[in-house]
């Protein structure tokens, strides 16, 4: 079960954790589930380890207004010039070469950015270029905007090396936190894990509101925040190497990178921030918590994928899935001083590899491929993301408007209803039975017709993420859901705070079905096509992926 990589590259003492944290995902990871605990002994330790809480120490990456991450306010035609370029995420000796990276360059009002966060106000034109600069084809979509189909940057529409593709839409979407990445035809994974994403914020009305109630600044107090899981050799150098086992259920790092830095620590003052989580990881789900030592502190989500939710509501934890986005308001202001504060992945159950050992046609198979991943970070492990630092300020006690926005209920009532059914064959997720073809529509909507979509994952299997393009849609109801999230559902019709409001992407478990409303009005002459998938991007790329065409 010791991998290669790590007995090469990271020396003895590095390798003898390797094989504690193999023999944890082979014989370990089941009995851990449930409990919360943090330390696993000795053999856990690795540097840059997310369990350690004495690793959090390297200065929270904030963007400003350029350079990497900078927050460009799009006004007039931009250009993102896809580049294979370098980035240093791991620090290390001053000898340590940045790690290879994939970036969007763009220059725009006299500034330059990698891979801006784009910020533009609703209603507005967006007009963009895709320059490609890289040795391979790419392609940008644009997650959780509506668009025409030729805007969305589908597979279909990847461009050679050398080439370019002009988008130019109008921002249909209210205000929210949404993101773009590249949709490369079976290279989204391997692109978007070497960089190719970041956010794309939408302003509105609303959004102004909260941001005047509560004193916020983007970049200051109002903060993007993308959540990845990586892995990295012992030059600091990003890996991507998925094996068999890991192709099928996912890529999983082991350091946790919240705004590319790792181990990140945040000094805030007693008030009121804002936090728009994006889940950019490839495969792995997050438990979200705050914790101070061990008690969870409440947070209040304030928003989901598309823009705030209808009043704030206050939790204590949440999953993300990968894709899905969570706006928080984390309040400090009753805080001291020296106080220290997490973000946290809380542990959970996987739900992974349940019955697969069936599937593949041999006793244990499913077990013995449970110890085959190379991350020494299982999913449903507890770890820390973030170290908040109290330190000294103006204290700040803000009142939160009691609405927030006003979210119409899609009027379902008598809508027809579409099966969709998730499963596995011969090592392959499924959609409906098939696996992704280009060419291949999968079912034809009338456009303007309301449909509820009952998407179930039987227990075979792992938890799915599933996205859909073109449209947002409301969450119904969620019915057998695992106890883990069933504990969490506070919000009628088994809802947790996560199926709130607009969203694009939605976790289904195994065991599950989850209802969810959709309005497939749109305004674009001719008929449309979208991809349904799993935002588990190993999945998409396999081919867990669907063509959907709303017809006039
Ligand atoms: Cu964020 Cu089709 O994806
Ligand atoms: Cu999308
Ligand atoms: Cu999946």
């Amino acid at each position: 079960m010791l991998k290669r990589r790590q007995l090469i590259q990271l020396g003895g003492l590095v390798a003898v954790a390797g094989a504690g944290a193999a023999v944890w995902t082979a014989f370990g990871s089941r009995g851990m589930h449930g409990s919360q605990a943090l330390a696993v002994g000795p053999f856990r330790h690795y540097p840059f380890d997310p369990v350690a809480a004495e690793n959090f120490r390297q200065k929270l990456f904030i963007p400003v207004a350029n350079g990497p991450f900078g927050v460009l306010n799009v006004s007039g035609p931009l250009t993102l010039r896809a580049t294979a370029a370098s980035f240093p995420l791991l620090p290390g000796p001053p000898s340590q070469a940045p790690s290879p990276f994939l970036l969007y360059q763009s220059e725009h009002g006299g500034a330059t950015y990698q891979n801006p966060i784009l910020r533009i106000e609703s209603g507005a034109r967006f007009t963009a270029s895709l320059d490609n600069g890289l040795a391979e084809p790419t392609i940008i979509h644009w997650h959780g905007l509506h668009t025409p189909a030729r805007m969305d940057g589908h597979p279909a529409d990847t461009i050679k090396p050398g080439a370019r593709y002009e988008y130019d839409f109008n921002v249909r979407n209210r205000g929210g936190t949404y993101w773009y990445h590249t949709h490369a035809h079976e290279l989204t994974a391997k692109q978007a894990y070497n960089g190719l994403a970041s956010f794309f914020l939408v302003d509105d009305d609303d959004q102004r509101k909260v941001a005047q109630a509560l004193g916020l600044k983007l970049g200051v107090t109002d903060l993007p925040l993308v959540i990845q899981d990586k892995q990295f050799d012992a030059q600091g150098k990003l890996v991507y190497q998925p094996n068999m086992h890991e192709s099928m259920m996912g890529w999983l790092g082991d350091i946790v990178l919240a705004n590319l830095t790792p181990n990140a620590v945040h000094e805030i003052t007693p008030r009121t921030y804002r936090l728009r989580l994006l889940n950019g990881s490839n495969a792995r789900i997050y438990r979200l918590a705050f914790a101070r030592g061990d008690t969870l502190l409440p947070f209040t989500v304030i928003g989901t994928d598309g823009g705030l939710i209808e009043r704030p509501e206050t939790v204590t934890q949440a999953f993300l899935a990968p894709g899905e986005r969570l706006d928080v308001l984390f309040d400090a202001a009753r805080a001291q001083p020296g106080e220290t504060v997490f973000l946290k992945s809380l542990s959970f159950d996987p739900m992974e590899n349940e019955g697969a050992a069936g599937n593949m046609g041999g006793q244990g198979m499913g077990q013995m491929m449970a110890g085959m991943g190379s991350s020494r970070l299982a999913l449903g492990e507890a770890f820390n993301v973030l170290k908040l630092s109290v330190v000294a300020g103006e204290r700040i006690t803000a009142t939160l408007p009691t609405t927030l926005s006003r979210i119409q209920p899609i009027g379902s009532e008598g809508a027809a209803e579409r099966q969709i059914e998730l499963s596995m064959q011969a090592m392959r997720f499924l959609i409906n039975g098939r696996t992704f073809r280009m060419d291949e529509i999968a079912f034809e909507v009338k456009r303007g017709a309301v449909e509820i979509w009952r998407i179930s994952n039987p227990t075979l299997g792992m938890p799915h993420p599933m996205h859909i393009h073109g449209f947002s849609f409301q969450v119904l109801e969620r019915l057998n859901s695992p106890s883990q999230l069933s504990d969490m559902a506070r919000f009628g019709q088994g809802k947790t705070v996560s199926d709130l409001g607009w969203k694009d992407t939605v976790l289904i478990w195994p065991g599950e079905t989850v209802r969810i409303a959709i309005d497939f009005t749109h305004e674009f002459p001719g008929d449309q096509t979208y991809l349904f998938h799993c935002h588990n991007l190993e999945h998409e790329d396999a081919g867990m992926m669907i063509n959907f065409r709303v017809v006039t």
